[in-house]
């Protein structure tokens, strides 16, 4: 009984929040599994699929960029050592092939930009956003502004947005990972156990993720082969909201707050690559972007129980020494006048 009430509150919530009938059936499905339901005046957006691009009555030389810019999504890999040093795909954070509402869906990014991003202090358009989650969240070099990579990985982003108004005013339902009420007090010992308890049997003890015959099947969390310290996932609140809403896999909404909280503390206390805006320095880095960025990481920090220095090291994961500086794309000050 209490399922269906729910049902009837999503539906009636769902129209007046303009969306069809179809689409509430999907949100419904959401809330049963326990996220919050549109609040009304929500912007509620189903985003097509694949199989819809199929059926799509658009140039056929679209669909293929457009299914090139999905195959990238889902699997990114294929630009190891080119434009991705991590073990990442897009896919690897943005779950749901970047559909999933509270798993950061990439659609928003289509239809709020070109917008000022606090990050880099200037007016962002969408392959600029993009490329901000290659330099970071992937430890990579971003594929060229209007080369044939960036195009596809747009216009699958654009895609996905069919449909939803442009520079909309209301709230974007499920956008990003929305964290849940901080706890009074985080603990890292807690934090451990919690993570060995839930998480290690995929992402491993030691964060490295998991590999099968040297294939890829888990992700790492922190060291060498996950994303480095600009990426948006070290600030400890976007972690708390993606691990509550989304591990573990297939179990999303099970930890509790304190105990997403508690994990996601631990996770950003562990090392992973140097941040591209490093200056050679982690006091000066930390000078330039600790008022904006690094407020909400704990780049820089002594950790308590070991005395470590985090992010003080000029270990940018495989990617060497070719940090973004050496291959032509500018340091983040030279972008600045
Ligand atoms: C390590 C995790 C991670 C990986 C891998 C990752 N991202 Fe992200 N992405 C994030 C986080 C965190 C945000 C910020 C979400 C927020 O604002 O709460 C984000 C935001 C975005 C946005 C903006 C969404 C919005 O609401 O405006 C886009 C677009 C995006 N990512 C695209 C990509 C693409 C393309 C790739 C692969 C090249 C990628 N991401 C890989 C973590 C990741
Ligand atoms: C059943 C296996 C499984 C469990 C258990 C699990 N994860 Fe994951 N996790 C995955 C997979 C798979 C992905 C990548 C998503 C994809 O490719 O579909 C992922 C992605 C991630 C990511 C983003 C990518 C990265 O490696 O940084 C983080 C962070 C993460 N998981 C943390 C956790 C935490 C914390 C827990 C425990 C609360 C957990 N996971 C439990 C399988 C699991």
């Amino acid at each position: 009984m209490k399922l269906r009430r729910t049902t009837l509150a999503v539906a009636s919530a769902a129209l007046a929040a303009g969306m069809s009938m179809a689409a509430s059936a999907e949100y419904e499905k959401l809330v049963e599994m326990g996220y919050p339901a549109p609040k009304e005046g929500d912007l509620v957006h189903v985003p097509p699929t694949m199989a819809d691009l199929e059926e799509a009555d658009i140039h056929p030389e679209l669909k293929k960029v457009i299914r090139r810019g999905y195959d990238l999504f889902t699997n990114t890999q294929q630009l190891r050592g080119e434009n991705v040093f991590n073990d990442m795909n897009c896919s690897s954070c943005h779950l749901g092939e970047g559909r999933q509402p509270f798993s950061a869906p990439v659609w928003p990014a289509a239809v709020t930009l070109p917008d000022f991003r606090g990050k880099n202090q200037h007016v962002n358009n969408l392959e600029e956003r993009i490329a901000g989650c290659f330099a970071y969240s992937m430890n990579g070099i971003p594929p060229e502004y209007g080369s044939d990579d960036m195009l596809a990985l747009s216009a699958y982003h654009r895609w996905l947005a069919k449909g939803a108004p442009m520079y909309p005013d209301q709230p974007i339902y499920g956008r990003g990972f929305p964290a849940p009420e901080k706890p009074e007090e985080l603990s890292y010992a807690r934090g451990e156990q919690a993570y060995l308890d839930n998480c290690a049997v995929c992402h491993s003890e030691d964060g490295s993720g998991h590999y099968e015959d040297g294939e890829y099947v888990f992700p790492a969390p922190w060291g060498d082969g996950s994303n480095n310290w600009g990426a948006g996932i070290v600030r400890t609140h976007t972690a708390a909201g993606f691990i509550k809403n989304n591990m573990p896999l297939g179990q999303p909404l099970s930890l509790s707050d304190q105990e997403a909280w508690d994990i996601a503390y631990y996770m950003t206390r562990q090392e992973r690559p140097q941040d591209p805006r490093y200056t050679g320095d982690v006091e000066e880095t930390l000078e330039k972007f600790g008022p904006t960025f690094h407020k909400n990481s704990s780049y820089g920090q002594v950790r308590e129980h070991d005395g470590h220095r985090l992010a003080d090291h000029a270990n940018f994961g495989e990617k060497g020494d070719i940090v973004p500086w050496n291959v032509g794309v500018p340091r983040f000050e030279d972008l600045e006048d």
